[in-house]
């Protein structure tokens, strides 16, 4: 069975596959009847235990363009609730026939297990786990970066080589930030993590990224510069520095967007806390990519799923990612 579990599990050619398949699927978008038969009799589960607006619901828009069945599993109103375990809820639902899960879960590992586990045969897609991976989410942005700062047609068929990505903020609690480093890292892209040292994870030194603490000095060689939210439901403690401190040293603000080049750009995964990691004037400039990144959520999640599942029309392309 085919996964896809992390976003380090991809090759270059992998994820240059990906890419080049969601910028055909994006073409479905711009049809009156935004439709393909490709997975029409096949069912996908999308098991979240975690909150999500945008990858749920990118996945589900991903899913029904594909015509594939849906059923929508939230751990909140369900048995999960009444102590029932990973097993025994994948199991129920691989009785009901499904042939791929979309799982988020709280707990690093989760969809590794699930995958691995011979619990079920179905293909099993990670949809952000604990603080380990976020695997469509590092796609959706690379393909954003592509389009970007490559273009549309240009860009078919090449990687990120040479581009240069600043990623902002709390690394130590993020999938977003490993999934993207590991993805970028393959793409051939130049990586610098920005955060204060209490939010940067033990062993980061290797990692294949570089490392600073001033944000200033590193905008003006950036081409993307990639904010994240600062987890606070992930924290035990209150984090240092304070938050006003925080916006103060790392915050990416109206003065300091003028500092990154002119082509540059800037992106967030999504939820935004403005105000905080970003103001309100730069999540609204033209040069904010978060919008344009769900769009191109549901593209990705279409290939994704395209290439694990396979389709009944002919691959366009050459090989699946495989994971695991
Ligand atoms: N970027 C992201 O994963 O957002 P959600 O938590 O809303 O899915």
């Amino acid at each position: 069975q085919r996964h896809l579990i992390s976003a380090a599990d991809l090759t270059r050619d992998d994820a240059v596959l990906i890419l080049d398949t969601a910028e055909e699927m994006s073409r479905v978008a711009d049809r009156p009847i935004k439709k393909l038969p490709t997975l029409r009799g096949r069912t996908v589960v999308n098991l979240f235990f975690e909150d999500s607006t945008r990858t749920r619901i990118s996945f589900e828009a991903a899913e029904k363009r594909l015509s594939a069945d849906v059923i929508n599993f939230s751990a909140k109103g369900s048995s999960v609730s009444k102590g029932e375990s990973l097993k025994d809820t994948a199991q129920t639902l691989e009785a009901m026939g499904v042939d791929a899960v979309v799982i988020r879960h709280g707990a690093s590992g989760a969809p590794y297990r699930l995958a691995n586990s011979g619990w079920i045969d179905a293909a099993v897609i990670n949809a952000g786990d604990g603080t380990h991976q976020h695997p469509t989410q590092a796609l959706l942005d690379a393909f954003t970066m592509r389009r970007r700062l490559v273009g549309r047609d240009a860009g078919l068929g090449h990687d990120l080589a040479g581009r240069r990505v600043t990623i902002v903020g709390d690394v130590l609690h993020s999938r977003v930030a490993r999934s993207n480093v590991d993805l970028l890292h393959t793409l051939g892209a130049e990586v610098t993590l920005v955060a204060p040292p209490t939010l940067l994870p033990v062993g980061i030194e290797t990692w294949p990224c570089a490392v600073s603490y001033d944000l200033d000095s590193t905008l003006p060689k950036s081409d993307a510069v990639m904010m994240l939210r600062v987890q606070r439901e992930r924290m035990n403690a209150a984090f240092f520095p304070t938050e006003r401190e925080y916006s103060r040293r790392y915050g990416l603000d109206g003065d300091r967007m003028a500092r990154m080049p002119e082509h540059a750009i800037v992106m967030h995964p999504g939820p935004m806390v403005r105000g905080m990691e970003i103001t309100a004037q730069v999540a609204d400039s033209e040069r904010c990519t978060a919008i344009e990144q769900v769009a191109n959520g549901v593209s990705i999640r279409m290939a994704v799923l395209y290439l694990l599942l396979g389709g009944n029309e002919p691959a366009t392309t050459t090989r699946p990612p495989v994971s695991h």
